[in-house]
């Protein structure tokens, strides 16, 4: 198939072009390069072998997005493009909303008017809140999102399953994710954050080699076995694999799938930072700090559905998510 990648340069979407290339499909990305850097997109072409047409395009420009759509004809488009730091959003609401769901709209639009109504797209385990039911399932009811990045997430989903349930002839996957962490294990793709990292993975790697003096956990007393947050952490190579299997059934399937795409496992930030130093060899100073805002105490999944129905679940362990993250961040101490 011949896929539209946007956002593909960024850190999912990068890997997930590797996934999709091997596996026989043409891909092309737009991306405008707001949170990442085209040394990715070189990187996966070294390791598909491929060079994957690239068109610097902001999705909320029709002009351009109708350039790309006029030059191929796609089968589907997996949507990755959007701004995702958390803290950021609180402080620019518009710039998100304005982003999320303006781009996204922009490029459903273009998208109908070529014909072309399949769409993957990457939405959170933020949309569930503080969740209902642990394990989460998709049954669980969506909660407040505390925070306007996750506000677009859970309306775009909405906007969509409305597209759909209008227009039939749409075919919608809604993917769910965890906690994405891990990198390529060739150590030539990963997450390359800008400044100080919001997320938990690239904070570790960082203090391990030495850029940051040591981890701030966020608490130690929550309602958890040893007291800190407990996340569903998936490896990016996995997290991929999941849009693979997706693309399959979007064109058995008609209608609206949602998944989430997660391990299954709980593990909580000591235990994140005991496998990163036990597996890789190295030190990761911590200390304990006060709650962060918004922040839940658990967080992870029963990823049944998409094994059942997308024929997709994880292969990586703990070990090779610990292990492929710091193999990155030791090849690449300054990201691209
Ligand atoms: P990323 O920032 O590395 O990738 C997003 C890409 O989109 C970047 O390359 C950026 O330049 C591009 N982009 C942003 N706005 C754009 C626009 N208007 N036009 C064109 N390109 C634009 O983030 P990621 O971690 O790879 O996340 C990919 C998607 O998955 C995002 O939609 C994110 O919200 C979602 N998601 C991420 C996580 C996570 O923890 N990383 C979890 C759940 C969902
Ligand atoms: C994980 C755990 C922190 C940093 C966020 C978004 C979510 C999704 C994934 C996009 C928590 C603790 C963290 C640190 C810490 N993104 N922590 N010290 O908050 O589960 O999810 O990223 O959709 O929407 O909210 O991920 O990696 O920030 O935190 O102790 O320096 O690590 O408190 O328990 P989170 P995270």
């Amino acid at each position: 198939m011949k896929i539209l990648v946007t956002g593909g340069a960024g850190f999912i979407g990068s890997h997930t072009l590797v996934e999709l290339n091997a596996a026989g499909h043409d891909t092309v990305v737009v991306d405008n390069l707001s949170n990442s850097n085209r040394k990715s997109l070189e990187r996966v072409a070294e390791l598909t072998g491929k060079e994957i047409p690239f068109y610097e395009v902001d999705i909320r420009d029709r002009k351009g997005l109708n350039r790309v759509m006029e030059a191929h004809h796609f089968d589907a488009c997996i949507h990755f493009a959007g701004l995702k730091a958390v803290g950021e959003s609180v402080e620019k609401p518009w710039e998100y909303y304005e982003n999320n769901i303006g781009g996204t709209l922009t490029l459903l639009d273009v998208m109908r008017h070529h014909g072309c109504k399949n769409i993957i797209f990457s939405s959170s385990a933020t949309v569930y809140g503080d969740p209902a039911i642990i394990p989460i399932t998709e049954e669980c009811p969506k909660g407040h999102c505390t925070n306007p990045y996750g506000q677009t997430k859970s309306m775009l989903e909405e906007i969509m399953m409305d597209m759909q349930k209008a227009d039939k002839e749409w075919n919608i996957v809604l993917l769910r994710y965890f906690n994405p962490i891990g990198a390529h294990p060739s150590g030539r793709i990963g997450e390359n954050p800008n400044g100080i990292p919001n997320n938990l993975m690239p904070y570790i790697t960082q203090v391990a080699i030495g850029k940051r003096k040591e981890l701030g956990v966020f608490g130690n007393d929550y309602p958890t076995p040893d007291g800190t947050g407990v996340r569903d952490y998936i490896h990016v190579c996995d997290l991929a694999a999941a849009h693979v299997c997706a693309l399959k059934a979007i064109i058995r399937q008609s209608g609206i799938g949602i998944y989430n795409i997660g391990t299954g496992h709980g593990y909580s930030v000591l235990d994140m930072v005991k496998a990163f130093i036990r597996v890789n060899g190295v030190d990761v100073p911590y200390s304990i700090k006060p709650r962060r805002a918004g922040d839940i105490a658990t967080c992870y999944c029963n990823p049944a559905k998409a094994k059942a129905e997308l024929g997709w679940e994880a292969i990586y362990g703990l070990e090779e998510m610990v292990r492929d993250s710091w193999n990155w961040q030791k090849n690449n101490p300054n990201g691209y």
